[in-house]
């Protein structure tokens, strides 16, 4: 089912989330089917529990070609519960950040450029990755919602901060 997106100024997405307690179970495949439909619904690259209104530690994420990101490499279909994120070395990058909860806003965030991601996927296995680029990137803003944390308190320079449509005339119209 198709959930409503919380937007920015909703005080439930300034809350932290806590751990799901089990894993497997029928109310996290619940869960996990509206958050996919949601977020397909949307274009979007990921989106995180909160963002629906319901405060678990519970990330999607996954992109083959996303015409809001159309110059980023692809990015494993991932289902991500109860994250745990340390980052490989000081490295910091900027780059251009969206948010389904920040509609028709794009701004430019510093992520750690490394880092290794746990968790389990929904049937209770294991996850432990170590990735890099927009993988890293889209990790760590999904994971920031579940600590309250939207995109724009993250930057740094708000000259790059705008509107979509204004910051990028020639992407396709129709996104957002
Ligand atoms: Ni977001």
């Amino acid at each position: 089912m198709i959930r409503e997106i919380l937007r920015m100024g909703d005080p439930r997405l300034w809350q932290s989330s806590r751990p799901v307690g089990r894993v497997p179970s029928q109310e996290l495949d619940a869960l996990l089917a509206d958050m996919r439909d949601t977020m397909r619904a949307a274009n979007g690259a990921g989106l995180a529990a909160p963002q629906i209104g319901v405060p678990l530690r519970v990330v999607i994420f996954g992109m083959d070609f996303n015409p809001r990101y159309p110059d980023a490499p692809p990015i494993p279909w991932t289902e991500l519960v109860n994250p745990v994120l340390t980052p490989l070395g000081d490295e910091v990058e900027e780059g251009w950040e969206g948010c389904l909860s920040v509609p028709g806003l794009r701004g430019v965030v510093p992520r750690y450029a490394r880092l290794r991601y746990e968790g389990f996927d929904p049937q209770g296995q294991r996850i432990s990755r170590e990735v890099d680029g927009f993988h890293a990137r889209v990790v760590q803003h999904e994971c920031d919602h579940l600590d309250g944390i939207l995109y724009p308190m993250r930057m740094r320079d708000f000259a790059r901060f705008g509107y979509t449509d204004v910051l990028f005339p020639d992407m396709a119209a129709g996104e957002e």
